[in-house]
């Protein structure tokens, strides 16, 4: 913990990745502690692309908590921001007494600044709550010194963001424990592991905000027979089949399973009663159009998978990419068609055959897709060097604010 004669406030600033999931996590066996009713494992999407950045400062001068999101102040008292914070000081407590009795514990008592702010439009209806808790339990530790596991404090935050503690290729073992202790995120492949591998996020236009993921997983969970046969008998054996496709790279194989798993999580909202709907008429095209693609070259090229939303994320290999992206916008054409439909990592330009156009037989459809970010995986959260990157300014207000 650096240190802090001065009332001038102490600032750390960290960066936190997005992960999309290939086998779902939906459902919590307990609410409060955020234990899920499956295993569940996600891929993290490279920061380059998608981030969030969060600067915290205490300061001995600082009157209460106070949290700043995409440069609006909200509030600090919702419980999940509270056991975050509570957890993180509990451990720098801890740590403090165990290890080092004669250093000043003063700090522990300040009160904290947070400000956070996204790399990507939150209209994009991309989860940012995984990158959220995943960066603010990553800055908060590195800022009061808190050393390993924490991916058990960020699940407590949300439950997906547990899985954005690591970079690669992440599970989130559900555990048994009734206490949470052994319901943790673990590395199954760093992101060096799959370098052909990309994430092409399809941005669906959509014009009302679906169900949230918190609650939408409670009716199921309620409601449900499917979502019970599905934690209990069909994801232990995907988690295993997963985890071997990705040490193989079985591209096939992972897909396949990725797109099944997709489709069953679907199936468990239709389930749910009253029935969520998070695909929409653009989703559903694409599904057909992926299918059509494959079926075309008669192997598995490129897989979708969808979350709490109507937006595609497709995972693909690199050689696959430029036709794939080119297939897209002819069937999905944009407004404008400039540069700005594609954003992320450049993409070689390429005509599409007719025969493949013909094989895939559907009507265009205009401005069903807003943009595509092309990405692939990538490192869990860093810490920022660059102290001009902080988000607080030095009185420990913000940057920028709305
Ligand atoms: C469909 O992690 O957002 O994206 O734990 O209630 O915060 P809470 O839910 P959240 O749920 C994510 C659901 C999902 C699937 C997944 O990421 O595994």
């Amino acid at each position: 913990m650096p240190e802090d004669s001065s009332h001038k406030p102490t600032m750390v600033t960290c960066t936190a990745p997005v992960n999309i999931a290939v086998i779902k996590y939906w459902g919590k066996r307990d609410k409060d502690l955020i234990l899920p009713v499956n295993s569940s494992l996600s891929v993290t999407l490279h920061q380059d692309q998608l981030k969030t950045t969060t600067t915290v400062a205490y300061c001995r001068d600082f009157e209460e908590d106070r949290i700043w999101l995409n440069g609006k102040e909200e509030d600090i008292n919702q419980p999940r921001l509270q056991s975050c914070l509570r957890e993180i000081r509990r451990m720098a407590r801890k740590r403090r007494s165990d290890k080092d009795s004669t250093s000043d514990v003063s700090a522990l008592s300040y009160k904290v600044h947070i400000c956070s702010s996204n790399n990507f439009p939150t209209a994009a209806g991309l989860a940012s709550s995984a990158a959220g808790y995943a960066c603010l339990v990553y800055t908060l530790a590195r800022l009061f010194g808190v050393e390993g596991e924490l991916s058990c404090v960020a699940r407590q935050g949300s439950g997906s963001a547990c899985r954005s503690m690591y970079g690669g290729f992440v599970q989130w073992k559900m555990g048994e424990k009734a206490d949470g202790k052994d319901s943790l995120a673990e590395q199954v492949e760093p992101e060096s592991h799959w370098p052909e591998l990309r994430v092409l996020v399809l941005v669906v236009s959509a014009e009302r905000k679906p169900v949230g993921s918190t609650s939408g997983m409670q009716t199921s969970v309620e409601t449900s027979k499917l979502l019970k046969y599905r934690a209990d008998s069909v994801v232990p054996g995907r988690m295993d089949e997963m985890i071997n496709a990705i040490q193989r790279k079985d591209f096939a194989a992972f897909a396949e399973l990725t797109m099944k798993d997709s489709n069953q999580f679907h199936a468990t909202c239709l389930d749910t009663y009253p029935p969520i709907f998070y695909l929409n008429d653009v989703s559903r095209r694409v599904i057909n159009l992926v299918h059509r693609y494959n079926s075309h070259y008669g192997e598995t090229r490129v897989a979708y998978t969808f979350d709490a939303g109507p937006n595609a994320v497709i995972y693909t290999l690199q050689d696959h990419v430029s036709e794939f992206v080119q297939v897209v916008r002819h069937f999905f054409p944009s407004e404008t068609n400039g540069g700005q439909f594609l954003k992320g990592l450049p993409v070689a330009s390429t005509t599409v055959s007719d025969e493949l156009k013909n094989a895939i037989g559907m009507e265009p459809l205009p401005k069903g897709i807003s943009y595509i970010i092309n990405t692939k995986a990538g490192p869990g959260p860093r810490i920022e060097k660059d102290s001009s990157l902080h988000l607080l300014r030095p009185d420990g207000l913000p940057k920028d604010t709305v």
